[in-house]
């Protein structure tokens, strides 16, 4: 089952949140940009309403940024609100894990509270990587171990909403990814100085990969 997020996003008055984290996760991309950058562009795959590339769009005018996500109704909503923000550096489209259509490539390719609702998370981790040009950045979050253990407890109605995850379907682990992608990898949270935040927990991981 899963939870099907154009139903959600079809509502008239889905909320424009920010999944996992909070406001702060802007200014956390922001201080790995300043770390690891320039980058000559952003892609944030599964961006849902899009709160973090709409800050990165009005912090960087310079920078292009799109967005991707699989479902069409906040690909379309997120296109009208840029247009209504005049933000010509920010871009949406239609694009589904595991096997993204799209040839471009990217400097810095993100994926956040994602992974959670594909199955074939390592098929998926490869096309994130293969949008990556060669020098760039993946930063991806992915269900682990303990990111299950949480979804097996969780009330009834998450659990459906993360059933992928509560049945171990597309767990995954820092050793699996290096293994899939056959290079290090290393903490997003640590490397950001983002590791006594709150909202970091051992079931929340998130990496950054060069290419
Ligand atoms: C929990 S939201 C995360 C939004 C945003 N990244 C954040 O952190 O706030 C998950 C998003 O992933 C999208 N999504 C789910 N499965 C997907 C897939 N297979 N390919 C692309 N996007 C997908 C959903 O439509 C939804 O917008």
């Amino acid at each position: 089952m899963g939870f099907h997020w154009d139903d959600l996003y079809r509502e008239d008055d889905y909320e424009r949140r920010i999944y996992l984290g909070d406001e702060s996760m802007a200014d956390y991309l922001e201080t790995f940009l300043a770390r690891f950058g320039p980058v000559d562009d952003v892609v944030s795959v599964g961006c849902g309403p899009g709160v973090v590339p709409f800050e990165l769009a009005e912090r960087y005018p310079d920078l292009p940024i799109t967005g991707l996500d699989y479902a069409e109704t906040i690909v379309a909503d997120n296109r009208t609100l840029a247009a209504e923000r005049g933000l010509e550096n920010l871009s949406f489209a239609v694009d589904a894990l595991p096997d993204l259509a799209t040839d471009r490539r990217f400097d810095l390719v993100y994926c956040v509270a994602t992974l959670f609702f594909v199955a074939d998370a390592a098929r998926a981790i490869e096309s994130l990587y293969d949008l990556v040009r060669p020098g760039g950045y993946l930063v991806v979050n992915y269900p682990n171990e303990h990111t299950q253990e949480w979804a097996r407890e969780a009330d009834p109605e998450k659990r459906a909403d993360f059933s992928l995850v509560a049945a171990g379907e597309n767990t995954l682990s820092r050793e699996e990814i290096e293994s899939i992608l056959n290079t290090d990898s290393h903490d997003y949270w640590e490397a950001v100085d983002a590791d006594d935040e709150e909202f970091v927990s051992p079931d929340l991981p998130m990496v950054y990969v060069r290419r």
